[in-house]
This record gives structure tokens, sequence and C-alpha cells, in this order.
């Protein structure tokens, strides 16, 4: 009998290990949730008193900046279908959820001088909803839509624009801080410097690559320590919440041993995370941006660096400034410097002041955006750089994610592997001591993918934009991820197929009555 129950208790060991690749599962307290952001998805561009933001103008104005020249006047209609979201999200079984608030649906000029009331009743139906299904909003409070009277005066590249944002932040703390206890400030100050300020390919299209991109990042981490500060003093006491900021990363690795392939990764990681987490937890630019940067400036013949330093008063007010670290991760990159990068980037620019180049793997599994190629190690080695480096802070995975093009449809199953083999090596991460407590895949649903359009899909669910009721579908991705929330494992043999459980589309009307 003995026998027998040895026997019985090693064969049930071997099974939970072949269910558990590495022996680990997610804690139940972990929040594995989704992700969105207000302009990708929301629509209702003008609904409700709603003001404009840059990315409603300049898209108005001029659709061919976007390849498919749509826009997010309608996307996924969530400004009406919000309940239908939430459902989806509770069918998962999603412990949290990441949105961003539309700037201007909230003070429609951008100013707090006049807040709308639409706006506000808007966010609170969908945080009340949120709670209602036991599910805990993050939110981030600036994800890109500028407001357009804003951005005309110069946006981000204006030392003013940093109370303008503040302002905001207090009335949403205001408004929403009684329920809401995860705010994040800033949503990849690197990606939109870059994008908008530095090459000028998104609203508001100023291309600034020597100077722009880093007064943007300067001014949005002042934005960042103020909101920090407000909550702290004005907040913090009643409302008991956490503030943090999400920087996107992808993993760099040196493309050989070779002394220059190794430095230039580290000048990678500086120009990258560090240029955003040094002034939080260090106090300051990391000392290689600050030198490249000097030197570079000084060749071409500029008197002074064009990355500006912070005074030392700056310096003080941005240390501390972060309860958590959000970090949106995609890819990895293999990176390099030799003779052929000279002269690779126009002069002066940020890109010509790091000096190096990147390059992916061709044999990882390409997804449908420029450089976002599967590669999991890099992410765990990521989560473990970030505790060596920053002191193993509280850590949420706020986008995490793999896109497809529309021909995959339902059956995404190169998105699952990412899901899967990602997760994996965030529990690997955890188990080997990072403080990670939460992962949000981007994206909850199809997105207005910014200059892509709707050509690519990061969906877990389907959205039809050809449909006007935008009916939404799960995807095989969303029905494996409900599986690994459900048992908190990653069984890599379940293969549910989406086709058979369209049953699980959730009917909502309209008017946000829902059925199962
Ligand atoms: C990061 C951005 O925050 C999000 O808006 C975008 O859609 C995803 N990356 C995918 O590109």
């Amino acid at each position: 009998m003995a026998g027998k129950f040895t026997l019985l208790a090693v064969w049930t060991l071997a099974l939970v290990n072949a269910e558990c690749k590495h022996g680990s599962k997610f804690p139940s307290d972990f929040l594995l949730g989704a992700s969105t952001a207000a302009y990708q998805i929301e629509g209702g561009w003008n609904a409700d008193g709603k003001g404009q933001s840059m990315w409603d103008w300049y898209l108005h104005q001029q659709p061919d900046l976007v390849s498919d020249h749509t826009n997010g006047d309608v996307a996924a209609d969530s400004y009406h279908l919000y309940k239908q979201d939430v459902a989806l999200l509770k069918e998962m079984g999603a412990k949290s959820y990441r949105f961003s608030l539309s700037w201007t649906r909230i003070l429609p000029n951008g100013t707090a001088d006049y807040i709308n009331p639409y706006g506000i009743i808007y966010y609170n139906n969908l945080i009340n909803e949120l709670l209602a299904n036991d599910i805990v909003p993050f939110v981030t409070i600036y994800h890109w839509d500028l407001p357009i009277g804003f951005s005309n005066q110069g946006g981000w590249l204006t030392d003013e624009i940093v109370d303008k944002y503040a302002d905001y932040a207090r009335v949403v703390f205001a408004a929403f801080g009684d329920r809401v206890k995860h705010w994040i400030t800033v949503n990849e100050p690197n990606i939109h410097c870059t994008f908008a300020y530095g090459y000028g390919l998104q609203p508001p299209l100023v291309k600034s690559p020597a100077t722009g991109y880093y007064d943007c990042g300067r001014n949005l981490l002042l934005a960042h320590a103020k909101a920090y500060h407000i909550y702290n003093k004005e907040f913090r006491v009643l409302q008991r919440g956490k503030i943090g900021i999400t920087v996107d990363h992808d993993w760099p690795m040196a493309a050989s041993d070779s002394i220059d392939d190794i430095d230039a990764t580290e000048d990678y990681q500086a120009f990258h995370l560090g240029q955003y987490l040094d002034p939080i937890f260090r106090g300051d630019y990391p000392h290689r941006m600050v030198d490249r940067v000097a030197a570079a400036s000084l060749r071409q013949g500029y008197n002074s660096s064009r990355l500006r330093s912070f005074t030392e008063e700056q310096k003080d007010f941005i240390k501390g400034t972060t309860d958590f670290v959000g970090i949106n991760h995609y890819s990895s990159n293999y990176v390099y410097r030799n003779a052929s990068v000279v002269g690779m980037y126009e002069v002066p620019s940020f890109d010509d002041d790091a000096g190096y180049a990147t390059f992916t793997n061709p044999s990882w599994p390409e997804s449908a955006s420029p450089s976002m190629a599967a590669y999991a190690p890099g992410f765990y080695d990521l989560l473990l750089y970030i505790k060596e480096a920053y002191g193993n802070p509280e850590l949420y995975i706020t986008e995490n994610g793999f896109s497809e093009t529309l021909s995959e449809d339902l059956y995404d199953d190169l998105k699952v592997d990412y899901l899967r083999t990602y997760l994996d090596a965030l529990l690997d991460a955890k188990a080997a001591g990072s403080n990670v407590q939460g992962y949000f895949f981007w994206s909850l649903l199809d997105t207005f993918e910014w200059t892509f359009g709707y050509e690519i899909r990061f969906g877990l669910h389907q959205v039809d934009i050809d449909d006007p009721a935008r009916p939404r579908t799960p995807r095989k991705s969303a029905l494996v991820y409900k599986e690994i929330i459900r048992s908190g494992v990653i069984d890599y043999n379940y293969n549910p197929d989406p086709y058979l459980r369209t049953k699980v589309k959730i009917n909502c009307t309209y008017n946000n009555i829902c059925n199962k």
C-alpha cells in the first residue's frame, strides 16, 4: 500500500512538473491583466463635449499620416462599449486592467478651469464597472494625446507644459483617486519623444532630433515628478495609492564580445532606460549619456550640450519620485558599434549621439510590427537587470504583446507562443528574485495602432472595425490567457479552438446592457 502511495505521489509530482515547466506558478495575488490606451480604443472623439487632442487634429488634417488612412474617431468605440470591455476582462478572469485617460475628454481645452462633467462620468462608470467585477484599475494619466491647444504652443518642448500637466493630474487624482490606487503618470516618454519631437513622424510632427527629443524627455520627467509631489502632498494620506511611470525598454545584447559592442550595449541602456530611470533612482542622467551628448555637441560647435542638464534643485525634485516602475517590453536587439555606424545617422541627432546600431535575429519569430520579434530570454534578462541596477523596485509589466496581421484571424498561434514563453520567462525572473507584481498584455482588444492604423493587430480579442457595432471576438490567445489566469500555470498542451468557443462572445446592446 505504502509503495503504491509513493508511486502515486511521484506520478502526481511528475504531472505537476510537466504542467509548470519551471515548477512555478503565479501566486493568487499576482495581477494578470491587459492594457489599452484612450485614443487607441475609445472613439467618441467629439462626444459629449470632448476637446481635440493633437492626434484628433492631425489625423483629420493629414489622413496620409496613417498607412490605411484610418484614425481614432470611432476605434473600438469603447466610449460607448466600455461595459463590453469589462465583460471581456471578466470572462478572461483578468485581475487588473490598465487604461489611459483622455486629457481633452476631461479638460476639453486642456486647462483645469473647465472640467467636462461627461468626461468625469465616463471614467467614473468605467472605474466603477471594473471594481464591481473585482478588476483592479491601473490608470495612465498621459498616453500621448496632448490637447491640440498646448501642442500648438510647443507642447512638450516648452517648460510651461509641466504646470499644465500637473493641473490635469490634480484634477484626476481628486476625481478618481478614492477608487484608483495605481497611477501611471506618463506612458513611454522615450518612444513619444522619439516619434513626436525627434523624427517628427507622429503628431505634432516636430522634427528636432538634435534638441527636441531631449527637451521633450526632460519636460516629461519634470511633469512626472510634479504629479508625484502633488499626489504625495495633497492626496496620498487620504487615498493611499501608488504612483509610478511607464518606460519602454527592449533588451540589448552585444552583437559580439568586442569591447566596442559591449560599450555600445551599455550606452543603449543609458540612452533608453537610464535616461528616465537614472534621474528618478539616482538623481541625474547617466554619465555615459551626458558625456556622449556633450562631446558631440562640442564637436558640432554648440556652446553647451544639447542635453540640457537639470539644476540641483530639479535633480532633488525628480529623485525618488516613484512607488513602482512600469515597463513596456516587446523585443530584444543585438547592438554594435563599428566603422559602418559612422555616418549612419543625421548629424546632429540623438541617434548619432548614441552612436550604435541594432538588429534582431532573423531566426526569432517576427511580429507584424517593425523590429518587434519574439525572444523571451531577453525579457528574463531585463527583469533581472532592473532588479540589480535599480534596487529591485516594485515592478509591473504594463505592456507586453505580439502583433499579427488580419490574415491570422482568430488563430493567433504566434501570439499564443509569445504569451506563454514571455510569461514563463517572467515566472523564472520572479523565482530569481525580481519584484515583479503584475503583467498587462497589450492589448485587451484590437486597437488603433497609431500610424499603422488597423493593419497591425495586437488584440487578445478581434474587433471588426468594418461593423458599426464593433463586435469583439476572443482569439485563441484570449482563451489560452484565460486558462493561465484560472490555473496559475502555463500549459503548453492546452489547445482551445476559438471558432468552437465563439459562444463565449458577449452580447451587449449599445446601451451597455450585457447578456452572456
Ligand atoms: C507601446 C505603446 O504604449 C502602445 O500605445 C502601442 O500600441 C504599443 N506599444 C504597440 O506598438
